[in-house]
């Protein structure tokens, strides 16, 4: 084998090495999380031994208390204190579902900014055949992603022309898969572009307490001034800042009372089962934990591993795009 292929197979491996071992570290991460919350609600509280009634007192519970975690630990969630309008279901993936069924035709489109979350494609066609149009959100003075009212705009007029209809917007903020998260102008820009064109603006803000420790610029839609509410969606879940994928767990707060009217009807179908409810419930409520312990270990740990993942692939040559949410290099 000539000399060259050789050392490109032997970076290549060095490179495959590396990113099994981040993926492991990223792994471990999860678990930590997960055992966090596992072993605080083994130390505090047992399984209900009453049969629930199957009244939704359980979920009105757990909203309150994904509101009091979300409002306490972030201050741009500070809106989310009233809790009537949220909804909580078996994931944010389930939220997405219930928002393309509620809000979209079949055919009709999301605008998405690339790159996007690649479920996204899935969460919103499976069941209500809406699809995602993606806007092409590179910056021209350099490398990174920037919203801006001329991509949004190029993109809206490019569907347009095509024949599609566009209904809604869909952000993640922090992004997956790049981890960026959105200055206040990007919101307002998006709100604004909304706006002006009549459509809904849903903000999935799944990452929204795994913000890195310095980047404590994170805004929340909803703690945004805006020019339509009731045409705004915000949504969260219990899988990524508590590590808890497997509770299934999504919250949603929107002010559209249609969109509020048919989530009552159908939101049923995907109810968290009620001692999961409880459970969560209990656990969402220790807010001294979360405050002293849960957040500042995962906070820290987040910027530790991501310190050690990035200087390794730097090592490796490869070029490091800056992430400030979420566990994504
Ligand atoms: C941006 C984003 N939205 C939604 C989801 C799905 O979350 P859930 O587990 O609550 O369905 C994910 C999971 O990776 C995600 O990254």
């Amino acid at each position: 084998m000539p000399i060259e292929l050789q050392q490109l197979n032997a970076n290549r491996s060095a490179l495959f090495y590396e990113i099994r071992c981040l993926l492991l570290y990223s792994t471990n991460f999860s678990l930590l999380r997960v055992t966090c919350c596992v072993q605080l609600h083994e130390n505090t509280t047992g399984f209900p031994d009453k049969a629930f009634p199957r009244e939704l007192h359980s979920i009105r519970s757990t909203t309150t208390g994904s509101s009091v975690l979300l409002t306490d630990f972030q201050p741009s969630f500070d809106q989310l204190r009233s809790t009537r309008p949220l909804v909580v279901v078996t994931g944010v993936t389930c939220v997405l579902d219930l928002i393309a069924f509620g809000l979209v035709d079949e055919g009709e489109y999301f605008l998405c900014p690339a790159p996007y979350f690649s479920s996204f494609l899935n969460d919103l066609y499976a069941k209500s055949r809406a699809r995602t149009y993606d806007v092409d959100i590179r910056r021209d003075d350099g490398p990174g992603y920037q919203i801006t009212l001329e991509n949004l705009e190029r993109a809206y007029n490019e569907a347009v022309l095509d024949g599609l209809k566009i209904k809604a917007i869909l952000v993640a903020n922090p992004n997956n898969p790049t981890g960026d998260i959105l200055c206040e102008e990007e919101i307002r820009t998006v709100l604004d572009f909304a706006k002006r064109h009549a459509i809904h603006a849903v903000f999935d803000e799944i990452y929204g307490l795994s913000v890195h420790q310095d980047c404590y610029d994170f805004h929340s839609v909803c703690s945004i001034e805006n020019p339509v509410p009731e045409m705004t969606h915000f949504m969260w879940g219990l899988s990524k800042d508590l590590g808890l994928s497997g509770f299934r767990c999504g919250v949603l707060h929107s002010k559209n009372s249609q969109l509020l009217k048919f989530l009552r009807r159908v939101s049923f179908f995907s109810a968290i089962p009620l001692f999961i409810q409880d459970w969560l419930t209990s656990l969402l409520k220790d807010t001294d934990w979360f405050e002293k312990e849960y957040f500042p270990k995962v906070h820290k740990q987040m910027e530790i591993q991501y310190g050690i993942a990035t200087k390794r692939l730097e090592k490796l040559g490869v070029r490091i795009h800056k992430s400030g949410g979420g566990d994504f290099i």
